[in-house]
């Protein structure tokens, strides 16, 4: 850490969280079950076979939590809405996100509810799920729905989260819902996601033209391990199905034709005039960054997994067989590389690469095992990380790069997916036992953050 790293003035200052997460409540006001609330079920699926159905019960507690978020000066709070809570009979479900609007605007709050973190209705996963088109159709009534009732109050909003993960977690790799082992599925499943991206920016702009759109990626900095051809075309293959498979249909209206090539064995032959509906104007675009991705080619290596406590099959449909050597940096205990520089470098090249739109970190933090020593957590880690690439962002900025929000991942400890509860990601300590909410030293410091517009000496 060193010098003062100061943002422009109307820099959004975030947090995020998902609803799967933290609401709990799955069964109340006539909420149906999501393909998690499933998927948790499945032996094996979830480490300790930790469930969602209390998580950090957000539901009942969004009020103390929108008062933290005050109480850290935060501008703005980035949520997710369960579909299944929304579409809940006689709008007693939606009335929670109304509620939780209201209460976030009292506090001078802006909410970004995010549509899609994940939870796709059982019903719809029974149905065929993302890889039948349908589902995209469905998606955006849903989006509409929403928007027709938040709108007034909601300028901005995301439609779809990591649609990489949705995708190839949750249809090629199985480690995530619905735990799926299908890589033909998982690339449909990824171009349904983004046309129930396009299909619902336009249905809610038609509603509210003065409404601000995007979508939340996950982008990754990725570099080959070595200057060996293989390595090198390896770095092409993963830097392609992770990030250009989701930016260029979105962004430039097209997919990358090396990435089609790279899956052509499964069939995969979107109709042209999808592009055009995948390809609306958006406002914003959410970036979500963890990680660098240092990747070498071995044809005849195993596959190699994704990172999930039960990994075994590869996410990477059409190079199952690239790898990901680690290169000696510190890790979080995710186990993920920490590497702010690969941040800028993200937020550089979607300057360089693509039109001009407004960007922001919809995500970004640091995942740990701890616990409270003496009723505090001393997370020097966690304050390191997010230093770190928030003096990344403020690179980027003064190279140009339109960047205008910063949201942590995450405000509060949560149920982070495959890993249950046993990884720690808040700034804000849940004991898990009460659900008493503690403030970590990282809050302070990101506090501290906001007050004085960037990390200080
Ligand atoms: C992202 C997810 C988010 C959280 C973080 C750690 O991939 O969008 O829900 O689990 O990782």
């Amino acid at each position: 850490m060193s010098g003062a790293a100061i943002f422009p003035d109307g820099f959004r200052w975030g947090a995020a969280t998902a609803a799967y997460q933290v609401e709990g409540a799955t069964s109340a006001d006539g909420r149906a079950p999501s393909v998690w609330d499933t998927f948790v079920r499945r032996p094996g699926a979830v480490l300790g076979g930790d469930t969602g159905d209390v998580a950090v019960d957000h539901y009942h507690r969004f009020r103390e939590d929108v008062a933290i978020m005050r109480d850290l000066g935060l501008t703005s709070y980035r949520f997710s809405v369960s579909w299944t809570r929304a579409q809940a009979p006689g709008g007693r479900g939606l009335a929670f996100y109304d509620r939780l609007v209201d209460a976030l605007l009292d506090a001078g709050i802006e909410p970004w509810p995010t549509l899609y973190h994940w939870d796709l209705p059982q019903t719809l996963e029974d149905a065929g799920g993302w890889p039948v088109r349908d589902t995209a159709h469905r998606f955006a009534d849903y989006a509409a729905e929403v928007h027709a009732v938040l709108g007034d109050r909601v300028r901005n909003w995301l439609t779809v989260n990591e649609p990489w993960c949705a995708a190839f977690l949750g249809y090629a790799s199985g480690d995530h819902a619905p735990g799926r082992r299908e890589p033909a599925a998982a690339l449909h499943a990824a171009h349904h996601l983004m046309l129930a991206h396009g299909l619902a920016v336009q249905a809610m702009r038609a509603q509210r033209p003065d409404n601000l759109f995007g979508a939340a990626v996950n982008l990754y900095a990725v570099t080959p391990a070595s200057d060996a051809e293989a390595d090198v075309d390896a770095a092409r293959r993963v830097d392609g199905l992770q990030n250009r498979f989701f930016l260029d249909p979105l962004l430039l209206g097209r997919y990358p034709g090396d990435v089609l090539a790279d899956v052509e064995r499964y069939g995969f032959a979107p109709p042209d005039a999808d592009l055009a509906l995948i390809n609306q104007p958006v406002d914003h675009l959410g970036i979500n960054y963890y990680s660098r991705h240092t990747v070498s080619g071995d044809p005849d290596s195993a596959p190699q997994a994704a990172s999930s406590p039960f990994a075994e099959h590869s996410p990477w449909v059409g190079s199952e067989h690239v790898r990901f050597p680690s290169t000696g940096r510190p890790t979080t205990g995710m186990g993920w590389e920490i590497d702010p520089s690969g941040l800028a470098e993200v937020l550089v090249r979607l300057h360089r690469e693509y039109p001009a739109v407004d960007l922001y970190i919809t995500e970004n933090g640091a995942g740990y095992q701890e616990e409270p020593a003496n009723g505090t957590v001393h997370d020097a880690g966690r304050i390191g990380y997010l230093d770190g690439h928030l003096r990344a962002c403020h690179d980027a900025i003064g190279a140009g790069v339109p960047l205008r929000g910063y949201f942590t991942w995450s405000l509060l400890d949560n149920f982070e997916w495959a890993w249950g509860y046993s990884r720690r990601f808040g700034l804000v300590h849940v004991d898990y036992a009460t659900l008493r909410r503690a403030p970590k030293d990282s809050a302070r410091w990101y506090a501290e953050v906001i007050r004085r517009g960037g990390p200080g000496e």
